[in-house]
């Protein structure tokens, strides 16, 4: 309850300038842009014609709009995140292209979604993941998916040093006290908080076999400095049964 607040916070400070403040981070981090990472994702994915895609904590729309460039037809798309102002800054710029009837949203926490069994037939989620409970993510994204549907996440990962207890606990406070500098008390509370999320390539594969997911491919993507977590890219598929 208390990460979900947090995040709340922080992301609804940040949603007047998400797109330019996450593309400096990443630059700087990991020397990806924004926009070039989550095409990453993009092209990791096969979307084929009539299927409806889930987008977990969606943000302000940027993936989602990058699925519909891709031209797919019939292609239905639903984005979901726990912050509603992220969600009005993405649907401004939609209304202002006058595309916003072409991406539904719900304003809800990725932890219990709001959808039956087997709704979806891919499940998409970018830079969201260490922001939740990662085995609980998993579980609703595997209930919500069709049988054989697709897994595909791309975010931060971390290496077994970063694991080590000493190490998370110094992260955590040099991640509090950079984004203090950088943002507010929100997002540094917020980043902090999230530190205990990263998962290890291992831990991934272990939280997704858990889950019930087959076929996991997770690839470490390019990244500027080694001492820095890397991104990883995720993809995976449900195990053609539902609700074991
Ligand atoms: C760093 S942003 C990523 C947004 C978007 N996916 C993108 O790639 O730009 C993290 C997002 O996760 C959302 N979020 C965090 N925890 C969530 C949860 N439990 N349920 C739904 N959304 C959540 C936040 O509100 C925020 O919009």
């Amino acid at each position: 309850m208390k990460e979900k607040k947090a995040v709340q916070e922080a992301f609804t400070e940040l949603s007047s300038h998400y797109e330019e403040a996450i593309d400096g981070e990443l630059n700087l981090f990991w020397g990806w842009s924004y926009h070039k990472f989550l095409e990453e994702l993009v092209n990791q994915t096969t979307f084929q014609k009539n299927q409806k895609i889930l987008d977990i904590a969606t943000g302000t729309l940027v993936l989602p709009r990058k699925i519909l460039e891709q031209k797919v037809p019939g292609i239905q798309i639903t984005g979901l995140d726990i912050t509603e102002s992220m969600l009005r800054q993405g649907q401004k710029k939609l209304k202002a292209e006058g595309i916003d009837s072409a991406i539904d949203l719900t304003c809800a926490d990725a932890m219990a979604l709001p959808y039956s069994d087997g709704s979806f037939d891919i499940v998409v989620s970018g830079l969201a993941s260490h922001h939740m409970n990662i085995p609980l993510m998993l579980s609703e994204m595997k209930r919500v998916l069709k049988p054989d549907g697709l897994l595909s996440v791309i975010d931060v990962g971390t290496s077994p040093f970063w694991d080590l207890p000493i190490v998370k606990g110094i992260a955590r406070v040099v991640a509090y006290i950079y984004f203090l500098m950088k943002e507010n008390p929100v997002r540094a509370w917020a980043e902090a908080l999230a530190m205990s999320n990263l998962r290890t390539p291992e831990g991934w594969e272990e939280d997704l076999q858990k889950a019930g997911f087959i076929g996991i491919r997770i690839v470490k993507l390019s990244s500027k400095y080694k001492w820095i977590p890397e991104p990883l890219s995720i993809q995976s598929q449900q195990n053609g049964r539902n609700n074991d």
